[in-house]
């Protein structure tokens, strides 16, 4: 049983928890993510280990909620407990030992790069943190990425930052020269269109895949995604692949092989709540 410590709105449908688990903080390294089922039956979610309190024993997981499983999730309150969080599961980020990184974090994959630019920053990597939502309210995050060096923020109205997406930024970065690794993290055409920004200028980008997962460990085949004309697991092989060699088309195909089934779920979901 992991008890949930702290409950923060970070945007409309973004929530940080704050739970017990005091055995993945323990160990979990920066990249790492846990697998999460609120109660028996429940499906399973895999979810970015944000952060994590070694003294207190806790672990931070910021979840966006867009369908039933989640929106369970998100509903608990402070005091209620999560039945299972299984990890940490997945290879650690691959860190540059110096140099330039640009983390760009696209809306709630902004969460995702937090524990990684706070990685690079603590060994000594200079880190520019690029950040973008729809609008101002949909920006995370931002006052912690401070804390590892320069961050610019995107919103898609201008209503607070540059205006624009998040890859106008990154080309500009790029042209200036002088980055060793991009690592950018957000929904799937965001990663695409970041690896083919980065293309040109022969810069390493990492990104992180969000592939359907069910046991987390190798044997469901379930996050299965191709790299390089090559099959490999997200879960253990990943989650963070070359950019440049991720087949984008087959991952945004798979992603969308259970969403009839998930709007229907969500539905009536939300109908029960109303009724
Ligand atoms: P969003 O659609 O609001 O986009 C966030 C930002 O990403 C935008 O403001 C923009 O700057 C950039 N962006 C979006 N589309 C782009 C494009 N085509 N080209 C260039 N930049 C683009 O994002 P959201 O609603 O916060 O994120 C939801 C998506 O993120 C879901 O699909 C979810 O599955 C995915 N996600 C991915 C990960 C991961 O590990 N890769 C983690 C969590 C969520
Ligand atoms: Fe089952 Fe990766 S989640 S193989």
């Amino acid at each position: 049983m992991h008890k949930i410590r702290e409950k923060a709105q970070l945007s409309p449908n973004v929530t940080r928890l704050v739970v017990d688990a005091p055995r993945i903080a323990e160990v979990r390294r920066p990249g790492q993510f846990v697998i999460v089922r609120k109660g028996p039956g429940a499906e399973r979610i895999p979810l970015t280990i944000v952060d994590v309190d070694r003294e207190a024993g806790t672990i931070s997981l910021v979840i966006q909620a867009v369908g039933k499983s989640t929106y369970d999730l998100v509903g608990l309150a402070e005091g209620d407990v999560i039945t299972d969080v299984a990890g940490p599961l997945g290879r650690p980020t691959d860190l540059l030992a110096s140099g330039h990184a640009v983390c760009v974090g696209g809306g709630v994959g902004t969460a995702v790069i937090w524990p990684i630019a706070q990685a690079l920053a603590a060994s000594g990597v200079e880190v520019t943190s690029v950040i973008g939502g729809r609008s101002r309210e949909w920006v995370i995050l931002e006052k912690e990425l401070r804390t590892t060096g320069e961050v610019i923020v995107c919103t898609d109205d201008g209503s607070y930052g540059r205006k624009g997406f998040v890859t106008t930024a990154l080309d500009e970065v790029c042209r200036e020269g002088g980055v060793d690794e991009v690592f950018a993290v957000g929904p799937v055409p965001m990663m695409r269109a970041c690896s083919e920004v980065t293309r040109p200028f022969g810069v390493k980008t990492t990104v992180s895949l969000n592939s359907i997962m069910l046991d987390g460990t190798g044997m469901c085949g379930g996050c299965r995604v191709s790299i390089d004309g090559a099959s490999q697991y997200a879960c253990v092989d990943g989650p963070e692949f070359d950019g440049h060699l991720v087949d984008f088309d087959s991952l945004s195909d798979r992603l969308t092989t259970y969403r009839e089934f998930e709007q229907e779920a969500l539905a009536r979901r939300l109908a029960c709540q109303e009724a």
